[in-house]
C-alpha cells in the first residue's frame, strides 16, 4: 500500500486575529451604513435592486464570511492545480503559525461583493504564488490583468450578495483596479472621513483609505 500523503487544505491565507476580525466587522459595517445614505449612491441604488427607487439595506445586501482571511492559496483539499506544490514550497512551511501585519488601504463594494483590499509587503509577497492573479481569469474576460503589479488580487472578503461565490471578491477587485488605472477616471469622487470615494460604474465602488489600516493576522490554512 502507498503511504498516505498528508491532507491539503481548503485554502491558505492569512487570518485576522479574532479581536481583529471584530473591530473590522464593525467598521466596515459602519462604513455601509455611510455609503447607503450618500446621494451619490442612492442615486445608482438601483444597480442593486435592479429596480428603480428602490431602495437598498447594505448591511443585510451581504452576507458576512468569516472567518476573515486573504487567501494566498485555494487548494481544494489537493484539487486545485499547483495545490500540492505551494504546500511543499519551504517559505510555506517556515510561515506556517507565524503573525504578520496585513495593510489595508481600501474597501470595495459591487452588486456581488463587499471585499477589503490588501496590500502586500515583499515578505508577504514570497507566499503569494506566482500568476495567482490572474488564476482562473480567461484573460479576455479582464484585459488589462497582466499589467497590474503582482499580489494586485489581494483581499479580504468581507461579505457576499445571496448566491454569490468569495472567489469572486478578487475578481471584483481586479476589475475595479483595472477600471482606476484606464482612461476612464473615477465618475464620482466623494471626500469621505475615511478616505477617497471613486464611482467605477455598473454598482462598483472604491474607498481609497487616507491612511492604510493594519490588521494583525497568522499565516494558516483552513478544512472544514
Ligand atoms: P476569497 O479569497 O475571495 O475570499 P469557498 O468558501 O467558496 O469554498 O472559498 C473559500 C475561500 O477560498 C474563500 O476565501 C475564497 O475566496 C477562496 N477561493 C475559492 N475559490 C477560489 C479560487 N478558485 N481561486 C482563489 N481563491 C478561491
Amino acid at each position: 500500500t502507498q503511504p498516505k500523503e498528508p491532507a491539503l487544505p481548503l485554502f491558505y491565507g492569512w487570518f485576522l486575529l479574532s479581536e481583529v476580525e471584530e473591530k473590522i466587522k464593525c467598521s466596515t459595517m459602519e462604513f455601509l451604513k455611510t455609503l447607503d445614505t450618500l446621494e451619490a449612491f442612492k442615486k445608482h441604488a438601483n444597480e442593486f435592486t435592479g429596480a428603480a427607487d428602490k431602495e437598498v439595506d447594505l448591511e443585510q445586501y451581504f452576507q458576512i464570511q468569516t472567518p476573515l482571511h486573504c487567501t494566498t492559496r485555494f487548494c481544494d483539499y489537493g484539487k486545485a492545480e499547483g495545490a500540492k506544490e505551494y504546500a511543499e514550497l519551504q517559505v510555506v512551511k517556515d510561515s506556517y503559525d507565524t503573525a504578520t501585519e496585513l495593510s489595508v488601504v481600501g474597501l470595495i463594494v459591487t452588486p456581488r461583493t463587499f471585499g477589503a483590499r490588501v496590500s502586500l509587503t515583499t515578505e508577504q509577497l514570497a507566499l503569494w504564488p506566482t500568476g495567482a492573479d490572474k488564476e482562473g481569469i480567461p484573460e479576455a474576460d479582464l484585459p488589462g490583468v497582466e499589467a497590474l503589479p503582482e499580489g494586485s488580487r489581494a483581499h479580504v472578503t468581507l461579505g457576499c450578495a445571496a448566491g454569490v461565490e468569495a472567489v469572486q471578491t478578487g475578481i471584483d477587485l481586479l476589475e475595479i483596479l483595472i477600471l482606476q488605472q484606464g482612461e476612464e477616471k473615477a465618475a464620482s469622487v466623494e471626500e469621505l472621513e475615511l478616505g477617497t470615494l471613486s464611482y467605477l460604474g455598473e454598482g462598483r465602488w472604491y474607498l481609497q483609505f487616507r491612511e492604510a489600516v493594519t490588521c494583525d493576522a497568522t499565516f494558516s490554512s483552513f478544512s472544514e
